[in-house]
């Protein structure tokens, strides 16, 4: 039987909820990662250390004692974030980041930046820390054409911050188009980003395959296949800007199955065996282990992991759905086999 034997990986791009939906989706990722970058959108947003410091010992409480998951944490950027909070950001170990979300782009986004000019400050006490800038690439207006709204972020907003932060480190997160990877491709080494395995595996058909398909729905929104071919391609690029964060973003069935579903796909059930599946699809299995366990950690400044992970080319069949608090949740690629399986 084929076996693939790698560095434990990281999880760049997370979100985990918190209470009950937390307590029940946790142990995947602690399963499958050895760290997570935590994304702070909870409502009330982490906007402050003490915020992120208790949010994170409630991971920490939520998680299996066999694992030795680690959550960095990340602080969620407003108009009012101030420069000192930066400061004491920077001192405080579990802290790794600082996320911006334009506000009204995403989920749990009303309170995120309205304009990039207004944090400038902010980003300058970032630089001088070296925290680096985790950026959702979507402008938030409602004019642009849903499918353009990266390439538009690009242009209007990345470009010129890129010029005026040029020693800033920005990771450009979850990236959907063949403009995001060229961005990327051409900036400065200051400039990576995160790939999900739903932007790889699926393109703007399968959110409508034969009826509405919701739970393939999260944003940015799936885009067309000349794109998902550019994002395939640059993850398995073996080039040290792109590398693994899930972005898995549980919802329940009931919110996603609704006449407002929202937006967020959950893939932490067996995120790793589905990229894995994706390489090896590529022939390109020698690939894997950089893209999910070194580039990551060596763009955050983290050492790289010391435990293995193996897994077994052996097919699986990933549920319909499994428990989540006292709801259900429908993982990505629901009901679908997939060829590894991490061996536990
Ligand atoms: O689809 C998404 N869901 N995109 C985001 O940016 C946020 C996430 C969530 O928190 O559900
Ligand atoms: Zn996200």
């Amino acid at each position: 039987m084929q076996t693939l034997t790698i560095t434990k990986p990281d999880d760049f791009h997370l979100h985990l909820r918190d209470g009950a939906a937390m307590a029940s989706i946790v142990n995947y990722s602690a399963a499958q990662f050895s760290r997570a970058i935590v994304m702070p959108n909870l409502r009330p947003a982490i906007t402050t250390v003490d915020m992120a410091l208790s949010y994170r010992e409630r991971i920490l409480d939520s998680v299996d004692k066999k694992y030795n998951f680690e959550p960095l944490m990340t602080l969620y950027l407003t108009d009012n974030m101030l420069p000192d909070v930066i400061n004491i950001a920077a001192q405080t170990e579990s802290i790794k980041a600082l996320k911006y979300y334009p506000a009204g782009a995403t989920t749990n986004s009303d309170c995120g930046v309205t304009d990039i000019k207004k944090i400038y400050s902010v980003l300058e006490a970032m630089m001088k820390n070296k925290l680096p800038l985790l950026i959702h690439g979507e402008v938030a207006d409602s004019e642009v054409n849903i499918f353009d709204r990266e390439k538009v972020f690009i242009e209007k907003v990345l470009e010129p911050l890129v010029d005026d932060f040029c020693e800033l480190k920005i990771v450009f997160e979850h990236i959907t188009t063949k403009a995001a990877v060229d961005f990327v491709l051409n900036a400065s080494s200051n400039v990576a980003a995160t790939i999900t395995p739903q932007h790889i595996l699926l393109n703007r058909n399968d959110l409508f395959n034969e009826s509405f398909q919701p739970h393939n729905y999260c944003l940015p929104v799936l885009k067309e296949e000349d794109d998902r071919l550019a994002v395939l391609d640059a993850a398995t690029s073996g080039n040290s800007k792109f590398f693994l964060g899930t972005d898995s973003a549980p919802h329940s069935r009931s919110k996603k199955e609704s006449g407002c579903g929202c937006a967020g796909i959950f893939s932490a059930y067996n995120a790793l065996e589905l990229y894995v599946e994706i390489f090896d699809n590529q022939n390109k299995l020698d690939k894997v282990e950089p893209f999910t366990s070194f580039f990551g950690a060596d763009f955050y400044g983290l050492n790289r992991n010391h435990e293995k992970t193996t897994l077994v080319k052996k097919e699986t069949r990933i549920p319909e759905a499994i428990p989540f608090g006292d709801d259900k949740l429908v993982p990505l690629c629901a009901g679908n086999a997939c060829s590894w399986q991490v061996k536990f």
